[in-house]
C-alpha cells in the first residue's frame, strides 16, 4: 500500500488531502500538524476550514484511508510520498520584513523529513506550499547535508477558498515541477502523475522543471490580482466620468483574448496568498537585480491599497463627512463569499479606518466569529464601539448605513423593503461588492453608492 503524509493540516493540505484520499481509496493518507487544537477539529463534528462540500467528504473517508495526527514524526517515517504544506507568510522580521517569504516552517519540515524518515528507501518530497522560486535547492541541500537523497517535486496548489472541493475535483491543470535529467527523478514525477491521472485527465497534467514550476504559482497569482487592480482602477475613473464599471468589464471581457473572469470590481482583493505572493514576487525581483519589474508588481498592491481608502474616502464624504457614532451595519467579514477566512481581508482595513472616524460597527457575517473579528481588528469584544448580530436584519436596525464587504449569497435574498422601515433616514447602502439590485434599492429609498457606478443617487 502506497502511504502519503501531509505536513500541515491547513486550508491547503486538509480539503488536498482529503479529496486524494476520497479518490485514491487503495493509498493510506495521514495529515499531521504540529497545532493540536486544530488536529482534533478536524477529527471532530466541527472542521476548522469551512468549505462548501468538505465536511460529507471528510466523513467518508476519515479514519478508513485519511488520518489526522500529531504524531509529525511518525506519519513521516514510512510515507512514499510527503508533502510539504505548512504556511509561508511573509517575513516580519529582518532582512526582507514585510516582502519576503518566512521559509522557518519550510525549513524546520525539510529538517524533520531529514531525520524521520528512513533514507533507505525510495522517497518523494512534494512542495505543496507556495514556495520562492529555487527553494527546492534549500530543501535539497538539507537533505544532502544529512545523507539524505530524497527526490524533490513542485507540485503547487490552484484551488480558491469557498470553492476548492470542486477545484481538487476538477482543476484547470496540475502543475508539477522535477528534475527528469535523472531516473530518480523521472521516477518521482511518475509517481506523482500516477496518483493526480486517477481523476484527472492526462492531457491536464502539465510537468516542468523545480523552477518553471515554482515560480509558476507565484505568476499565477500575480496575474490574477493584476486583472483585480486594474479592474479597480478603472472603478475610480468610472465614478469621475458616469461609466458603469460592470458595464466596462462585460464589454471588456467580451473580447476572448481578455475573457470575463476575475474582472469584477470591489474593495479591494483579500486573502491569505495574493498580497503575500506578489510581495515575494516583488522581493525576489529586487533580490535579482530587477527593480523595474519589481516597481510594475508594486503597483498592483498599492492599486489594492488604495481602492480600500478610496472606498471609506466615499463612505465618509457621502454621509456628510460625518459618520461619528453613526451607526454602520457591516455585512460580511469574510476576504469572499463561502469561507471563513479572514486572512488579510480588505473588510479589516475598511473596518478600522471607519472606527478610526468613531463610527459604531454592528456586525454580521454568517461564519466569522466575533472573536476572530475583534483578534483582526485587535479590540476587545466588550468594546463599546462594536456589535455583534445574529442576522444581516438584526445589524441593520437603527443602522444610518449598510456597508457590503464580502459577496454572501444571503445579503441579495434579503427583503431590503422591510429592513429600510428599520433604519435611520436617509439610509445608505455603500455596496463594495456590486452584488445588490441597485436600482431596486433606490426605488425603496436607499440612497445607493456602488463601485465604480457613479453618484447613483
Ligand atoms: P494554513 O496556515 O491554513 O496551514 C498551515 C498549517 O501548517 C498550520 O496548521 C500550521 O500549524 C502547520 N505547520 C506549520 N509548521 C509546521 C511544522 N513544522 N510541522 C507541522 N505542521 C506545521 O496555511 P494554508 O492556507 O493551508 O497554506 C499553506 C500553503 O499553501 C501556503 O504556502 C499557501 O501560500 C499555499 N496556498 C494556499 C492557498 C489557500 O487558498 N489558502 C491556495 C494555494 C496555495
Ligand atoms: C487565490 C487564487 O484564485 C487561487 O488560484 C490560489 O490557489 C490561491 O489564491 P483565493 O484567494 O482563495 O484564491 O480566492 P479568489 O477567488 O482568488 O479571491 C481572492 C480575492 O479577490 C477575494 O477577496 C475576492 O473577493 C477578490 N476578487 C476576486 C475580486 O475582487 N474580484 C474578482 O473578480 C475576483
Amino acid at each position: 500500500m502506497i502511504k502519503i503524509c501531509c505536513i500541515g493540516a491547513g486550508y491547503v493540505g486538509g480539503p488536498t488531502m482529503t479529496m486524494i484520499a476520497r479518490k485514491c481509496p487503495d493509498i493510506r493518507v495521514d495529515v499531521a500538524d504540529i497545532n493540536a487544537e486544530r488536529i482534533a477539529a478536524w477529527k471532530s463534528d466541527k472542521l476548522p476550514v469551512f468549505e462548501p462540500g468538505l465536511d460529507e467528504i471528510v466523513r467518508e473517508v476519515r479514519g478508513k484511508n485519511l488520518f489526522f495526527t500529531t504524531d509529525v514524526d511518525s506519519a513521516i517515517s514510512d510515507a512514499d510520498i510527503i508533502f510539504i504544506s505548512v504556511n509561508t507568510p511573509t517575513k516580519t522580521y529582518g532582512y526582507g520584513a514585510g516582502s519576503a517569504s518566512d521559509l522557518s516552517y519550510v525549513e524546520s519540515c525539510a529538517r524533520r523529513i531529514a531525520d524521520s524518515a528512513d533514507g533507505n528507501k525510495f522517497r518523494v518530497i512534494v512542495e505543496k506550499s507556495t514556495m520562492p522560486v529555487r527553494t527546492a535547492e534549500v530543501i535539497r541541500k538539507i537533505f544532502t547535508s544529512r545523507g539524505r537523497n530524497f527526490q524533490i517535486l513542485s507540485n503547487p496548489e490552484f484551488l480558491a477558498e469557498g470553492t476548492a472541493m470542486k477545484d481538487l475535483e476538477n482543476p484547470d491543470r496540475i502543475l508539477i515541477g522535477g528534475d527528469d535529467s535523472c531516473e530518480e527523478g523521472r521516477r518521482a514525477i511518475d509517481a506523482l502523475v500516477s496518483i493526480y491521472s486517477r481523476w484527472i485527465p492526462k492531457e491536464k497534467i502539465i510537468t516542468t522543471n523545480l523552477w518553471s514550476s515554482e515560480l509558476s504559482k507565484l505568476t499565477a497569482n500575480a496575474f490574477l490580482a493584476q486583472r483585480i487592480s486594474s479592474i479597480n482602477s478603472i472603478s475610480a475613473l468610472c465614478e469621475a466620468t458616469g461609466a458603469d464599471v460592470d458595464e466596462v468589464a462585460l464589454a471588456i471581457g467580451s473580447d476572448s483574448r481578455i475573457g470575463s473572469k476575475f474582472l469584477k470590481s470591489s474593495i479591494g482583493f483579500g486573502g491569505s496568498c495574493f498580497k503575500k505572493d506578489l510581495l515575494n514576487l516583488i522581493y525576489l525581483c529586487d533580490h535579482f537585480g530587477l527593480p523595474q519589474v519589481a516597481q510594475y508588481w508594486r503597483g498592483v498592491v498599492e492599486m489594492n491599497d488604495f481602492q480600500k481608502s478610496r472606498f471609506c474616502a466615499n463612505v465618509v464624504e457621502s454621509m456628510f463627512r460625518n459618520i461619528k457614532g453613526k451607526r454602520l451595519a457591516i455585512f460580511g467579514f469574510a476576504f469572499k463569499e463561502d469561507t471563513n477566512d479572514t486572512r488579510e481581508s480588505p473588510a479589516i482595513d475598511i473596518c478600522k479606518l471607519l472606527l478610526s472616524e468613531r463610527a459604531k460597527l454592528a456586525f454580521y457575517d454568517p461564519k466569522v466569529s466575533p472573536g476572530q473579528i475583534c483578534s483582526d481588528l485587535g479590540i476587545d469584544e466588550k468594546d463599546s464601539r462594536v456589535e455583534f448580530c445574529k442576522s444581516a436584519c438584526e445589524s441593520a436596525k437603527g443602522a444610518d448605513a449598510i456597508i457590503v464587504l464580502t459577496h454572501w449569497k444571503e445579503f441579495r435574498e434579503l427583503d431590503y423593503s422591510e429592513i429600510i422601515k428599520q433604519m435611520n433616514k436617509p439610509a445608505w447602502i455603500f455596496d463594495g461588492r456590486n452584488c445588490l439590485d441597485h436600482r431596486l434599492l433606490i426605488e425603496l429609498g436607499f440612497l445607493v453608492r456602488g463601485i465604480g457606478k457613479g453618484n447613483l443617487s
